[in-house]
């Protein structure tokens, strides 16, 4: 199984450690792929909205995206994983978030998406993880992978050698379970009826989008006449 980890901070603190555990649970080293933040993209988005009305290989940062989209594209898992700032993810986490808005269902997930799992992983000193959690996770739902599992706590402390075993063996034990699942799931992964649902409403207003880029994306992948991206063939 292929996984990506993408660090919203270029340093392997405490949230990095939870998830690098998580992802050699998951499977072998030579199959996890990493990025970290802002070393490998830095970039803000413009608000030029081109990726949205024109396509988002008119980007003026494609290319320098473009590693970082493959290692996604080609993943089994995706892995997102910030440190709680001022109660969300961090400013590099978002801004790259920001470059895939067009993927969101509402305008051109990538079918692959709809195989996947996700783990969104936080930690903060005291409290914030919920909403930094949720920052990551509504970037996974909306690009329409089924599954996200969360991984977070906080830690009661600012570098990962300060943390108390105990936290560490709960982590420890929930990267476990989450491990677990995502293993027994690979390959079948089941899509909930939320991300059913939505799909079905943006494949009834996609028949008469607004955006002709996004309209012609979805009749062309069959999605408005009842196709669906999670079912082979
Ligand atoms: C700019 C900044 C903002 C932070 N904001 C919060 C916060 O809102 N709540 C909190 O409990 N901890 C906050 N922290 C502490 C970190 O979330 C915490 O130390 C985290 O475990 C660091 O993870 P890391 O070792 O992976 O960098 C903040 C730290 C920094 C540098």
């Amino acid at each position: 199984m292929k996984v990506v980890l993408i660090s919203g901070t270029d340093h392997k603190g405490s949230t990095y450690h939870i998830a690098r555990m998580l992802a050699e649970k998951v499977t072998s080293p030579e199959d996890i792929a990493e990025v970290f933040l802002p070393r490998d993209f830095g970039e803000f988005c413009l608000g030029c909205t081109t990726c949205f009305v024109k396509g988002e290989d008119k980007c003026p940062h494609y290319e320098r995206l473009r590693p970082i989209t493959e290692k996604i594209d080609a993943a089994d898992v995706v892995i997102l994983a910030s440190p709680v700032y001022c109660y969300h993810v961090t400013g590099q986490m978002k801004a790259l978030l920001d470059h895939y808005g067009y993927r969101w269902m509402a305008h051109r997930p990538d079918e692959r998406m709809y195989r996947k799992q996700a783990v969104v992983v936080a930690t903060a000193a005291g409290a914030g993880v919920k909403s930094t959690l949720k920052d990551m996770a509504d970037s996974t739902f909306f690009w329409g992978i089924p599954q996200t599992y969360r991984l977070g706590r906080g830690i009661a402390a600012t570098d990962w050698d300060s943390v108390k075993p105990k936290i560490k063996d709960g982590l420890n034990a929930k990267a476990d379970k989450i491990a677990k699942t995502i293993r027994k799931r690979e390959g079948k992964v089941p899509v909930p009826l939320k991300t059913r649902a939505f799909f079905r409403i943006m494949a009834m207003i996609q028949k008469n989008g607004w955006n002709p880029a996004d309209k012609d994306y979805w009749i062309q992948k069959g999605w408005t006449s009842g196709k669906k991206p999670w079912k082979q063939g």
